[in-house]
């Protein structure tokens, strides 16, 4: 384990297995059709690949790239586009897939973005959910675990663009953190 964590709270393993049965919740949904399936980088990015990989159904690809909290732990409220789409959304059925929905504001920026652009439809899937910090009323369709407000890393999750390449998610020590 990681120096600068507490414990570990998902294994490689725990992590694997539910991303197998979101990718079987998504092949249940768009078996006929081809989805777009978006990224939300960076924090999406190990999710990301794991999910459309462990998928039956063809996907299309694509990445955008938010940012809310900078090098701040608390969110700034006003997430920004750091970088954009490079395919179309119109008419197209998007899988949009978040590595945490906390504050929703992100989300909720990207639904409007997204159906404002004329998709078909948006389904979200999310690998984490911290519900008691919600400041926006928005919600993936699919979560595959919900957490209490603790200061997770790994597997995508940074603090301070550290431990997203941990291949587990861990708790971060508060000494880390309060500096
Ligand atoms: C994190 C995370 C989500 C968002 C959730 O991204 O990846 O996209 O915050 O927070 P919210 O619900 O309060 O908006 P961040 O802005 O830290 O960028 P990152 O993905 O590059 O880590």
């Amino acid at each position: 384990m990681h120096e600068d964590l507490e414990r570990i709270v998902l294994t490689k393993e725990q992590i694997a297995e539910k991303v197998q049965k979101a990718a079987a919740w998504l092949d249940e949904r768009f078996a006929r059709t081809t989805p777009l399936a978006i990224s939300v980088l960076k924090g999406s990015v190990f999710f990301f690949c794991d999910l459309v990989r462990a998928m039956k159904t063809s996907v299309q690809l694509d990445f955008m790239t938010m940012s809310s909290y900078g090098s701040d732990a608390v969110s700034s409220g006003m997430p920004k586009i750091v970088m954009d789409l490079a395919a179309s959304v119109k008419g197209r059925d998007v899988i949009l897939v978040e590595d945490i929905v906390d504050t929703g504001h992100t989300l909720m920026r990207m639904k409007d973005l997204i159906l404002g652009r004329g998709a078909k439809s948006f389904t979200i899937v999310s690998l984490f959910d911290k519900p008691s910090r919600r400041e926006v009323p928005v919600q993936a369709d699919y979560t595959c675990f919900e957490i209490e407000n603790e200061f997770i890393v790994g597997y995508g999750l940074d603090y301070a663009q550290k431990y997203r390449d941990l291949p587990y998610v861990g708790i971060l020590k508060r000494s880390i953190y309060e500096k």
